[in-house]
């Protein structure tokens, strides 16, 4: 039944997810404050017409909320989704295939920004309540709670939390914005990496000076910088900030025995990136590498020219973007105190060196023996004939682990994307086979936890 209506109702389906993606709500973008705003109500708009009967947008410290429930008896479950309207900038625009805010089909898979992160996920969940609301056969209550500001760290989020605990009670906490390990290998979220985030800066001249003047007998910041971030990665591949891997909790042998039975594709994997050899701390998987140990990346770096043709320049400055992915019982507060000390003291008297902490996010585990996990599991299984792997991902989403400390809720993760939809890149995709089968899956949720959540 539920595959009928899904294929009944795809293309307004499709025109309703258009409308939303349509809306280029790039939440770091201060330009984007009234997209933001739009994108909200059209969020309310749809939320409503799937068949909530209330839908509101509530300010926040920064971008606004959208808050909807349905409400079948005061006395019964509740599930609260969460799921963010936000996304990343769409740059660098010349490398997309169609224009990211214009979506477009092509080989069944829909191209835009937002398509999987997160607009088209969370839609998921609109339409499997649409179908249970249509039908009558929801039993539980249900609320939304969807963000502006997952893409910058939602700032504003804990509070709106704290002020709003009993507004957002719930049973449970179900989110669709993480991916599965691959088409054939459904598998259901049970970890999230944290995450810290800063930007250093490095000043060497207090101006920017010819280099035919000075290169040779003045510290160059962009080498200096360079130097400093090479560091701190040693040839194990180990982050070299001394007291980062402190309360790193190493996997035990039975996680390791199952990470090490999934039937991963590395060859695969490699060449989808055009990666001769990959490269990451020894002495562990690459599965392992990505989802359940910490990892230190450069995420941009600049300084100096970087206009068309030559100019001999020796610059004042260097800068780079810098994060941590952290593992769960690392805490974003300490890692972030431990780098700035690390780092300044990695600079040599021929600079200075501000470290700026932008965000931080801690991580996440789910665990498998919840009654609503087995919900989730069931989901999976009738949608893809296969029961899902229970795997950690690398990704974070920081406000699960306060869903947990100020709500007191576990999160069901329970996300349809993939490595290869390039969230985040150009040409960000989702495949409408996964769409489709994402709708059914979380429709089976809703129902099975009416069964085994009592
Ligand atoms: N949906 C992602 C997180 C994700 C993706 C988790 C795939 C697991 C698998 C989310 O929108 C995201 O991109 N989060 C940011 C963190 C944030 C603090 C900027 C991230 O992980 O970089
Ligand atoms: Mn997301
Ligand atoms: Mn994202």
């Amino acid at each position: 039944m539920i595959r009928t209506y899904i294929a009944d109702n795809e293309p307004r389906f499709l025109e309703e997810l258009f409308s939303l993606i349509r809306i280029p709500s790039v939440s770091s973008d201060s330009n984007r404050k009234s997209d933001m705003l739009r994108c909200a109500e059209r969020w309310k708009e749809l939320l409503l017409s799937a068949g909530v009967d209330r839908a509101e947008i509530m300010p926040s410290a920064g971008h606004p909320l959208v808050y909807a429930e349905k409400i079948i008896d005061p006395q019964a479950k509740t599930v609260l989704i969460y799921g963010h309207y936000d996304v990343m900038p769409a740059e660098p625009l010349e490398l997309w295939k169609s224009a990211p805010f214009e979506p477009e089909v092509r080989d069944g898979h829909i191209f835009a920004r937002g398509a999987d992160d997160d607009k088209g996920q969370s839609f998921i969940q609109a339409k499997a309540f649409e179908f249970l609301v249509r039908h009558n056969l929801l039993r539980h209550n249900v609320k939304f709670i969807l963000e502006g500001e997952e893409e910058i760290g939602s700032p504003s989020l804990e509070s709106f939390l704290e002020a709003n605990k009993s507004l957002l009670q719930s049973d449970i906490i179900l989110v669709s914005d993480t991916s599965m390990l691959s088409k054939d290998l459904p598998s259901l979220t049970t970890g999230l990496r944290g995450i810290a985030y800063w930007e250093v800066e490095v000043t060497g001249p207090n101006h920017d000076l010819h280099s035919g003047h000075f290169g040779g007998a003045v510290a160059n910041p962009i080498i200096v910088l360079s130097e400093m971030l090479a560091k701190m990665i040693d040839e194990r591949g180990r982050v070299t900030i001394p007291g980062f891997y402190d309360d790193v909790e190493e996997l035990s042998p039975e996680e390791r025995a199952m990470i090490a039975s999934i039937p991963f594709d590395e060859d695969a994997y490699r060449k989808a990136l055009d990666v001769e050899e990959l490269r990451g701390e020894e002495g562990y998987s690459t599965i392992e590498r990505n989802s359940c140990r910490p990892a230190f990346d450069v995420c941009g770096i600049w300084g100096g020219y970087t206009g068309e043709g030559a100019k001999t320049v020796l610059p004042s400055k260097a800068f780079a973007k810098v994060s941590t992915r952290l593992v769960p019982h690392q805490d974003y507060n300490k890692i972030a105190q431990q780098f700035c000390d690390y780092f300044q003291s990695l600079a040599p008297k021929s600079v200075k060196v501000e470290v700026r902490f932008l965000h931080g996010g801690h991580g996440y585990v789910c665990p498998i023996d919840l009654p609503a996990y087995r919900a989730a599991e069931r989901g999976f299984e009738k949608a893809f004939g296969r029961r899902p792997l229970a795997v950690r991902r690398g990704g974070s989403i920081p406000i699960i682990a306060d869903f947990e400390r100020v709500l007191g809720q576990k999160t069901i993760l329970m996300g349809f994307g993939l490595e290869s939809n390039a969230i985040h890149s150009p040409n960000e995709n989702m495949p409408l086979d996964l769409f489709r089968k994402g709708i059914e899956a979380v429709a089976e949720f809703h129902i099975a936890f009416d069964e085994l959540v009592k």
